[in-house]
């Protein structure tokens, strides 16, 4: 399949050059004949949240075009072959199957398993979480060291910042995946060895980083006082390479499994998520399951034109594609949600940034675009000046929370009206006239830059609140979304053959950076250059 046979690419096209003169602000004038019910014609709801589509620079039209789109792409029977389990990720000859790691149907893939290693892991947590499960010189763990990087760090690293109101008290979580040794001396600083649990989360249980960190993290702890015999009280891994594990040196029975069918960046859901499981419990981590699992439900019976997975897919693809955005902001209201940000970025951009479509030609078209964001309020006093009046489009996905995880008089309704206040200025602007009546006759030369130029086209997603419930919902709909863009663009959002190549070279630099003699000829002149800087630094 290309794109530019599909009826509906060129019907969206000819639509494009209709309406991309409309502006929100006249979309929602009164004047407008269905401007009364606009917000209410595009706002949907599915999986426990809700979304207001209605500042999107769409209409009617455009709505119907996008679903035309989706079914000629056959979205929805590659969702139904990536739930069934068939191979929808070819260059790696898997399966994708995060959704059976939250499916409550005993028919559903990989059920039974699932649900052992489920149950293992809440075995585990509670013993973590009542002192059960004690440290070398028998006091109770107060310390869990995360140590994964990449889809083995953000996901938990996210869940747990976002849940923090949920966590046990008595034991705090950190996070350490840089193989910059600054990372975990920065921890190290913090922890006691006697009360740490070490989680080490790696897939393969190669990755470069991941290693490095255990095994300092493992020496750390012997020099501290744990014999080598009782280092099995402290470290217990997360892998799909049990073999790998027990070779480090962590008991075959310390081991969580995770499986080949589930991504890196998709695993929250399996032992990858056991840091969160220890830091709220089984039950907690059995709502963000449950959330995950509403939304899957909603993606899975919701019409195309109601979906919401499917129309946030599009809105993107009708951005990166039509407008020529290079990118979207996540910007959630919520400083729970800080690192949500870092953790779509992986989503999306492992996933879609690709150019190689599965039959192997190239595309002619844009993928994923570049993810960034940060926490509302922050961002208005950064970046948001470039957003309201600088020259690029930067389409947003705003997300509300409407009850506050903590009880502080006052700040939730000024966060709240922050975050609507930032949308309603992007879509409406500031016309000159208006700036000119601000600047005033004194000052005429400044209405120019009074001057907003509005339609600027956000997403708000409402929460009604933050917990683990409403959060798997949210990373499910993103993962979602995820796969319908892939199905458009027709790419694999599987695999990630893109951090190969960096990979490979670093290992030959860290030999090259080691070497006896400075080496000649092997590099390009930059590369050569860079690495003498640094031998001589190092004091080679
Ligand atoms: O290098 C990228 C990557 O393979 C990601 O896809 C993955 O999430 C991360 O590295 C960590 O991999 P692992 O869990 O195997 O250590």
């Amino acid at each position: 399949m290309t794109l530019a046979t599909l009826p509906a690419w060129s019907l969206l096209q000819a639509h494009y050059e209709q309406i991309r003169g409309l502006h929100l602000r006249d979309c929602f004038a009164p004047a407008h004949d269905s401007s009364p019910t606009r917000a209410e014609r595009f706002t949907f709801s599915g999986g426990g949240l809700c979304a207001d589509f209605s500042k999107h620079r769409i209409t009617d039209d455009t709505l119907r075009l996008f679903t035309q789109l989706a079914r000629e792409a056959q979205v929805e029977a590659r969702r139904d072959a990536m739930f069934a389990g068939e191979l929808v990720n070819p260059t790696e000859g898997r399966a994708a199957l995060h959704t059976a790691l939250r499916a409550d149907n005993p028919a559903a893939p990989w059920h039974a398993e699932v649900q052992a290693e489920l149950a293992r892991m809440a075995r585990f947590a509670n013993q973590v979480r009542d002192g059960r499960w004690s440290g070398y010189s028998g006091k109770r763990i107060r310390h869990v060291v995360n140590i994964g990087i990449g889809g083995s760090d953000l996901g938990p690293k996210m869940a747990v910042h976002a849940l923090h109101h949920l966590a046990s008290p008595d034991i705090a979580s950190y996070f350490v995946s840089n193989v910059d040794g600054a990372d975990l001396a920065r921890v190290l600083e913090q922890i006691d060895a006697e009360t740490t649990l070490v989680i080490v989360v790696s897939k393969t249980f190669t990755t470069l980083e991941t290693m490095t960190n255990a095994h300092s993290l493992r020496s750390w702890m012997i020099q501290q006082g744990c014999p080598e015999e009782a280092l099995k009280r402290h470290f217990v891994g997360v892998s799909a390479h049990v073999a790998e594990v027990v070779k480090f040196g962590i008991a075959e029975d310390n081991v969580f499994a995770m499986w080949d069918w589930v991504g890196g960046r998709y695993s929250l859901w399996s032992a990858v998520g056991l840091a969160l499981m220890v830091a709220i419990g089984p039950d907690q981590f059995g709502e963000l399951l449950a959330g995950a699992r509403e939304m899957d439900q909603h993606f899975c019976s919701a019409p195309l034109e109601r979906n919401l997975p499917v129309l946030m897919a599009l809105i993107g693809i009708w951005y990166r594609d039509f407008f020529g955005a290079q990118s979207y902001l996540v910007a959630p209201y919520s400083a729970a949600l800080q690192f949500l940000p870092a953790y779509l970025q992986q989503l999306e951009m492992e996933s879609n940034g690709k150019s190689a479509r599965l039959d192997g030609t190239w595309v002619d078209y844009p993928t994923a675009a570049v993810t960034w964001g940060e926490p509302g309020t922050n961002g208005q006093h950064a970046f948001f000046q470039m957003l309201h009046q600088g020259p690029t489009l930067v389409p947003i996905d705003f997300i509300a929370v409407l009850t506050p995880q903590y009880a502080l008089a006052g700040h939730h309704p000024r966060l709240l009206a922050n975050c609507f206040a930032q949308s309603e200025a992007l879509m409406l602007g500031r016309t000159l006239d208006e700036a000119r009546a601000i600047a005033g006759p004194a000052r005429p030369e400044l209405a120019p830059h009074l001057v907003f130029p509005g339609n600027r086209p956000s997403t708000t997603l409402l929460l009604d609140a933050l917990n683990a419930r409403t959060l798997g919902a949210l990373i499910a709909l993103y993962e979602h979304k995820v796969l319908v863009q892939a199905t458009v663009w027709n790419i694999n959002p599987f695999d990630q053959w893109g951090v190969e190549l960096g990979k490979i070279l670093s290992q030959a630099l860290e030999a090259d950076l080691g070497a006896a003699n400075r080496v000649e000829g092997k590099h390009d002149s930059s590369t050569t250059a860079l690495l003498a800087r640094a031998r001589a630094a190092l004091g080679r």
